[in-house]
């Protein structure tokens, strides 16, 4: 069942209110000055202020291991955006969490290619390890736990990520070992990427900012040697049976006018009509193929309006009455 409107449920849920999911630990690191710069100087890389408010979440995420209330009002603050509007995007995506989150952030595939080769039950086992379940944290603070969907490794499978680096080709075992050496607080190199960091590291690398002290060793980290083995299974295999792909179909000749620049339609001002007319008007005779030619006259000022867009006595709208679109209850607000 949903949570009601305006319960304690719905707030957490919707990150609207002033408390999170779970109190907000005792040692939470404040947002400071210094998160406050990052997140302009994030902004100043966009065109659009707003564009940046996806790595902006990253970033308060790094500071303090989830997107908190607090984390969520400096956004809002420094983008004059609505909270209503950042926690919709924060709830959006499932790399913004909305609890404190371990340590280490471990990952694993439970979709159709991993789960038959096994995701299945190494999520089962590492739920029982670590006495958590999905988007849960390990009462020692080392491990979320979460399942995924497709990781986009399918031919690694079954996958592991932890904190998004990959641990390829897993089994139960290898990632119990995994997960017991990242408890530890050890860091197993990945199986190909960049090195691991760690939940709070990685999502500063998201918010933009390198975790490497020059651009020569950030590209040797991400250009690490790693096994790409299954992926190139199909070439080797096509290499020592002589196939190669056939070529790509090359059509027989040009279509017209392809290559050629089309000239700027610019309105004359000499037809007598109005500019905006003129100049739809040239749209359409200089539309190339016929989907041009309809689309620049649909848009043509002169165009019949569309069926439904006008109602019979002159309104604006859909000619459904209130209430009875697909999906409404009939039950909204009546009108006046
Ligand atoms: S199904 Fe697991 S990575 Fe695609």
């Amino acid at each position: 069942m949903s949570a009601l409107p305006g319960s304690p449920e719905a707030a957490a849920t919707t990150g609207l209110d002033d408390s999170p999911v779970e109190p907000a630990a005792i040692d939470l690191p404040l947002l400071t000055e210094q998160t406050r710069l990052e997140a302009r100087e994030i902004i100043a890389r966009y065109p659009v202020a707003r564009s940046a408010l996806l790595p902006m979440l990253h970033l308060v995420q790094s500071v303090q291991g989830y997107v908190t209330p607090e984390g969520v009002a400096l956004c809002a603050e420094e983008l004059g955006l609505t909270k209503a509007e950042v926690g919709a995007v924060a709830t959006f995506y499932t790399m913004y969490k909305r609890r404190p989150t371990g340590r280490h952030l471990v990952s694993v595939c439970t979709n159709t290619l991993c789960s038959v080769l096994g995701g299945q039950r190494i999520m089962d086992a590492l739920s029982a390890d670590l006495g958590v379940h999905h988007d849960e944290t390990a009462a020692d603070g080392s491990i979320t736990l979460e399942h995924a969907e497709c990781l986009a490794a399918c031919d690694y499978a079954p996958v592991v990520t932890v904190d998004y680096e990959f641990y390829d080709q897993q089994d139960v075992e290898s990632a119990r070992e995994l997960v017991a050496a990242l408890r530890r607080g050890e860091k197993p190199p990945p199986t190909r990427g960049a090195p691991l960091t760690d939940f709070r590291g990685i999502s500063r690398q998201l918010a933009g900012f390198s975790q490497h002290p020059d651009a020569a060793a950030a590209a040797a980290a991400v250009d690490a040697p790693g096994a790409l083995g299954p992926t190139l299974v199909g070439l080797h295999l096509a290499e020592e049976r002589g196939e190669s792909a056939p070529a790509m179909p090359r059509p027989s000749s040009p279509a017209a006018g392809a290559g050629t620049p089309r000239q700027a339609v610019r309105p004359s001002g000499s037809t007598g009509e109005s500019l905006g007319k003129e100049a739809a008007d040239a749209r359409v005779a200089a539309a190339g193929s016929p989907a041009e030619k309809a689309g620049a006259a649909g848009s043509h000022p002169d165009a019949p309006e569309p069926a439904g867009r006008r109602l019979p006595d002159g309104r604006e709208g859909t000619d459904t009455p209130a209430g009875t679109e697909p999906g409404t209850s009939g039950q909204g607000p009546g009108k006046a």
